[in-house]
């Protein structure tokens, strides 16, 4: 059977494919209209559709439209509630509704052939569940956390898959959102709303969380697994910054307090369920499994042995978990996902022909792994384009920025060659069997970068690049099982500097969606510093 993904609602539009239960493409639109996050999250975007990503998932499976046996949409308009009662203030929300229930006559002119009547509405929150859920192997149960900004009406999900089958045993109503509270915030802090969250949680490691017990007041779980979020004055706490504006020890100490009163609630909803699960596995999803550091809070601090997060947890993985739902609905087999790198990938001689065009000198090396860390070890800034693009947003060794980790100096240059802020650290990618005696209390392996460690004291200083504020580091440990080229190259820069650590980046300039295709790859290589480009087999060296 073959069940189409789409996520077009809010924001992060994608489509996925689960071909006869396997998952053989997912891609998230902004990677082809290069427009970040897709579209801006307002109720007008809210009839675009994941067009160029859902004609690529078909194209990669040499399938039509036409060949498509159901479709499962991440949104089912028949929940939502009028706004009064969602205590939803926006006069324009009701055209979210309007737009998801004609979303099927949208996509079949879209997609021509497509059968409009095999388009299935899946609730938003089933549908991030699923992409946690049933992502990985069904044969041991496993409670299931969903928190993100909204969805119809909820903007959480507490339940447990049992047997591939979702039993929801907790949902909290908006307008109580753990999600829109934080998205707050960072439209306070002078940040992008629901874009730029992560750089809150970065900002959150240079203050002191001085705030938390009027955010203990306004924010708090109930006892029905649910929580409250009653609205926050936060000007009465902190000055609104303008995005020009330098930030202040108050905006970092507001950041901090409301990071850690996250983590708490988390915590709160985590024991809730497992009280009365009693799994050992948590898997998470939604927008809010997204904060590494929450993450990390829950695996260290809270009651399930081990924690799995889906890699695309924002709204691109319901398409995924769309797809997958509708699939477990009909009685498919599922297999697990076999990773995050489920994008566009190009052959070698699509990318020599491109190189060709582009009058590029470029050479293939005999050994490319042994090449790059040569450059890498010279203290090279290094663009690597291998394989299929990361679904989701981390950059994991598929379409990523890579630099030596021991010079500190190398965090400020890698900051500016994407025009990030300075306050942003950057990740170190390390060596699987080598992860345990650099970095500590996190879980290992962790493959999709979701959570933070504790960097060993005695290497803080001998890879100072990847190493935050507050000495911590979000980890992607290499198996070299999964990702063998990534880990010879790991292999050889070690073998160089001892270092089985590099820095790893996303690989696009600010306010741009990771580079995804050929074209983009040398659009940003010629744009900005980088030393030298590794795509496919080839090296193209700065001159
Ligand atoms: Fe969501």
């Amino acid at each position: 059977m073959r069940v189409l993904g789409i996520n077009a609602v809010f924001h992060d539009p994608a489509a996925a494919l689960v071909v006869d239960g396997r998952v053989v493409a997912a891609a998230e639109e902004e990677r082809f209209s290069r427009r970040k996050h897709g579209k801006r999250p307002v109720p007008f975007s809210a009839w675009e559709q994941p067009v160029e990503a859902a004609r690529w998932c078909l194209r990669q499976a040499g399938l039509t439209p036409g060949q498509v046996d159901l479709v499962g949409y991440s949104y089912d308009p028949s929940l939502v509630l009028p706004p009064e009662e969602m205590g939803i203030d926006d006069a324009w929300d009701h055209l979210r509704t309007t737009y998801a229930k004609e979303a099927p006559g949208f996509l079949a002119d879209a997609l021509p052939g497509l059968d409009r009547d095999k388009v299935r509405f899946v609730p938003h929150h089933v549908a991030h569940a699923a992409s946690g859920g049933l992502a990985v192997s069904t044969a041991e149960p496993r409670s299931v956390l969903v928190c993100d900004g909204r969805g119809e009406r909820a903007s959480h999900l507490a339940g447990r898959y049992d047997g591939g089958r979702l039993d929801v045993l907790a949902g909290q109503r908006l307008p109580h959102s753990l999600g829109l509270m934080y998205e707050a915030l960072t439209a306070h802090l002078g940040f992008l709303r629901s874009s730029d969250e992560y750089k809150v949680m970065a900002l959150a490691s240079y203050g002191k969380p001085r705030f938390l017990d009027q955010l203990r007041a306004a924010v708090r779980a109930t006892d029905d697994g649910g929580f409250v979020t009653e609205r926050i004055d936060w000007a009465e706490l902190a000055p609104r910054r303008r995005s020009d504006e330098d930030w202040t020890g108050a905006h970092a100490d507001l950041a901090a307090s409301v990071q850690r009163r996250l983590e708490e609630v988390l915590l709160d909803l985590a024991r809730w369920l497992h009280e009365r699960t009693g799994d050992r596995i948590l898997t998470m999803a939604g927008g809010t499994a997204l904060n590494c550091v929450a993450n990390t809070v829950l695996h260290r601090e809270g009651p399930f042995e081990e924690v799995w997060v889906q890699p695309a947890a924002g709204d691109a993985g319901t398409a995924l978990g769309a797809a997958l739902h509708v699939a477990a609905t009909e009685g498919e087999p599922l297999e697990p996902m076999p990773g995050a790198d489920l994008g566009r990938g190009f052959t070698d001689q699509e990318i020599e022909r491109a190189l060709r065009t582009a009058r590029l000198p470029y050479e293939r090396p005999a050994d490319l792994a042994e090449a790059v860390a040569e450059a890498l070890a010279d203290d090279g800034v290094v663009a690597w384009f291998q394989g299929r693009a990361e679904y989701g947003p981390r950059a994991l060794g598929h379409r990523s920025l890579l630099a030596h980790p021991g010079r500190k100096a190398n965090l400020e240059r890698l900051n500016d060659v994407k025009g990030r802020e300075q306050f942003r650290p950057v990740a170190p990618m390390v060596l699987l069997e080598r992860a345990p005696e650099i970095f500590a209390r996190g879980p290992i392996p962790s493959p999709y970068m979701l959570f933070v460690h504790d960097v060993a004291p005695q290497w803080q200083d001998r890879i100072p690049a990847v190493v935050h504020v507050d000495g911590t580091a979000r980890v992607q440990t290499v198996d070299p099982a999964g990702e063998p080229l990534v880990a010879s190259l790991l292999t050889a820069f070690e073998r160089r500097t001892g270092l089985p650590v590099l820095v790893n980046t996303s690989l696009n300039t600010a306010g741009r969606p990771m580079v995804d295709d050929i074209k983009d790859v040398l659009e940003c290589f010629g744009a900005t510093p980088i030393d030298l480009l590794a795509i496919g087999p080839f090296v193209v060296r700065r001159p």
